[in-house]
């Protein structure tokens, strides 16, 4: 594996590469004002309200809320993930990406891994020619053909045969890089023979197109049934997903994916023309996958057998579909009737009836507060409290979003318990965005609007200029009982900019990737206050000031309408004292 990119290279990176330009290679822009437009390519619009602005280093859609700095551009524009997107802006620069050094790192060069590349194309190209002219391949046709797969879905997916020898593989190629690319399995006392021996081979391709393992399949009753590659320098089965090159192949942007678990369930899917459908490989959807799909998709569907075990896998897949459901995506469930899976029934129902079970399968909402009530009384407080003990893990996993608000406000009508307000979103500073997939329908008003609270034009100018930290630390404020909306996000940020010394906006907004604030971070480092450089100070300097002065009074105020009401304790008592003997 490769080394860790130091931080220090991704935050001097993104100082170093203009925004403006790099989006300008992907959407051409145009001038207006301080900042550059265009049609969102996030969204579908008419109208402009893509805007990057060259100074903060940053895109903003008021349409679709789809902002962040020079790699999230990438991350959304390319559908890369986070490192890949470093290497892609690291190219736009036109500078190498250096590694921490990993011990075991200097055997594992990139260039070994194109070896290994070059390797399992070889293999698959050898596997197909066994399949298509062997004698023995022969058996192997047959087999397909009795579960119905045509020639041409069979060469789609590149499907072939291992000959059953010890040696077939071993005596072909280079040893040292078949063992490494775990096509041999070696057995003490150095002895090798090939892994995949009379088995049909299915060649599972990353979304490149690259061969990064086999899962090869018994022509019998034999087992174990599948075999799949292990764990390689190529190979994460828990990151992978069978049939992703090929769906993308016919469909860039699928409206739909639809994840099932046997590499055949894929197959007979793809030809009867259901060209959306992947499958884990051999293990259950983990986070990683559907953040993977997610990037190609804003819906997915689990499809899973209607019997216990599939009804069990239904409901552990619920803590990795929590996790991944960012506003605009979409998670719905399948379930499919006892004794079938997707491959046994689109023989039976056809495409028709298939894509019928597609179109009508649970949405998320529906399926988890089924299966949480189930068996519960609702009418009793014993079922009620019981439901919020299920339900609390699983919603508590939710990224903060429209939807997790609506799944809480669910929870507290079937239960009524109302001590869930806790668990809702305090962060409530940010404008609301809608979600980026969702096409608007009609247009917010820009986050600017308004009269802003002296908390939000202090916290947005800290976010813009990170070196604004300095005038608050001097100031030696004492924020004990100081009560203003957003003070968490206020204190965070001085945090993070205390720990991490960000030299840009950027480079701070880099920080809150992936964060619980990173959505109320993103958009107040867009919030264009409209002032001058050589204002920046004086203007936070007032809003620091406003900020306390209200602070304070807000502070006060409660604590002496408590002291009137219900008396203070003790501690709240030394709070009050040292509030009114400040100045
Ligand atoms: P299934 O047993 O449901 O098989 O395993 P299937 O896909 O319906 O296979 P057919 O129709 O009998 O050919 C589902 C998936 O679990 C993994 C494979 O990825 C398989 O496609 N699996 C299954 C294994 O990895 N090893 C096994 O021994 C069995
Ligand atoms: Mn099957």
């Amino acid at each position: 594996m490769s080394g860790r990119i130091p931080r220090e290279f991704i935050d001097e990176l993104l100082v170093r590469v203009d925004i403006v330009d790099l989006i300008d290679s992907h959407v051409p822009l145009k001038k207006t004002g301080n900042n550059f437009v265009a049609r969102c390519p996030f969204h579908t619009e008419k109208t402009p309200s893509f805007s990057v602005n060259r100074k903060k280093q940053f895109f903003y859609c008021f349409g679709c809320g789809a902002s962040g700095n020079a790699i999230s551009f990438l991350m959304d524009f390319s559908h890369l993930d986070f490192v890949e997107a470093v290497e892609d802006l690291a190219g736009f620069a036109g500078i190498e990406v250096p590694r921490e050094s990993v011990e075991y790192q200097s055997t594992q060069k990139k260039g070994d891994l194109n070896d290994l590349y070059a390797l399992m194309e070889k293999a698959a190209a050898f596997y197909a020619d066994q399949l298509r002219t062997s004698a023995e391949g022969k058996k192997a046709v047959e087999y397909l053909k009795s579960r119905g797969v045509s020639g041409d879905c069979a060469s789609d997916f590149m499907l072939g045969y291992a000959p059953d020898e010890w040696q077939a593989l071993a005596n072909q190629f280079d040893q040292k890089l078949l063992l490494e690319a775990g096509m041999l399995v070696s057995k003490e006392g150095g002895q090798i023979y090939d892994r995949f021996r009379g088995r049909i081979m299915f060649p599972i391709r990353d979304k490149r197109s690259r061969i990064i393992g086999f899962g090869g399949r018994v022509l019998d009753n034999s087992l174990p049934k599948y075999l799949n590659s292990p764990e390689t320098p190529l190979f994460h089965k828990g990151k992978e997903v069978y049939g992703l090159y090929e769906l993308l192949e016919k469909n860039a942007k699928p409206q739909r994916i639809l994840i099932v678990e046997g590499y055949m369930d894929v197959i007979a899917l793809a030809q009867f023309g259901i060209h959306y459908a992947v499958a884990a490989l051999g293990t259950a959807a983990s986070q990683a996958h559907l953040d993977l799909l997610f990037r190609f998709t804003s819906e997915l569907i689990f499809c899973f057998d209607g019997d216990k075990a599939g009804r069990e896998a239904a409901w552990r897949a619920m803590e990795p579909a929590f996790s991944s459901l960012k506003d605009g995506r979409q998670i719905r469930i399948m379930l499919l009737p006892q004794n079938h899976d997707p491959d046994s029934l689109i023989r039976e129902e056809g495409i028709d009836g298939f894509t019928a079970r597609v179109q009508a399968a649970e949405t998320l909402s529906e399926y988890f507060f089924g299966r949480v009530s189930n068996e519960l009384n609702l009418s009793e407080m014993e079922g009620r409290a019981q439901l919020v003990n299920k339900a609390k893990p699983y919603l508590e996993k939710l990224p903060e979003s429209i939807f997790k608000e609506m799944m809480l406000a669910r929870l507290k009508e079937l239960s009524g318990w109302t001590g869930l307000d806790v668990l809702e979103n305090t962060a409530t500073l940010a404008p609301k965005q809608s979600s980026k997939q969702r096409p608007e329908i009609h247009r917010k008003p820009p986050p600017n609007s308004g009269r802003l609270s002296s908390a939000r034009v202090a916290i947005a100018l800290l976010i813009q200029n990170p070196r604004l930290a300095e005038i608050v630390e001097q100031r030696e404020i004492d924020w004990d009982g100081l009560e203003f909306k957003g003070a968490a996000l206020f204190m965070n940020i001085l945090q993070t900019i205390a720990d991490k010394n960000p030299a840009t906006m950027p480079v701070l907004v880099e920080c809150y990737r992936d964060a619980t604030e990173e959505k109320p971070v993103k958009a107040l480092a867009f919030l264009d206050l409209q002032v001058p450089d050589d204002k920046i100070e004086t203007v936070f300097c007032d809003a620091l000031n406003r900020l306390l002065i209200q602070a304070r009074e807000a502070s006060l105020a409660r604590l002496l309408d408590k002291d009137k009401i219900r008396g203070l304790d003790a501690q709240e008592k030394e709070l009050l004292r040292k509030m009114l003997t400040a100045k």
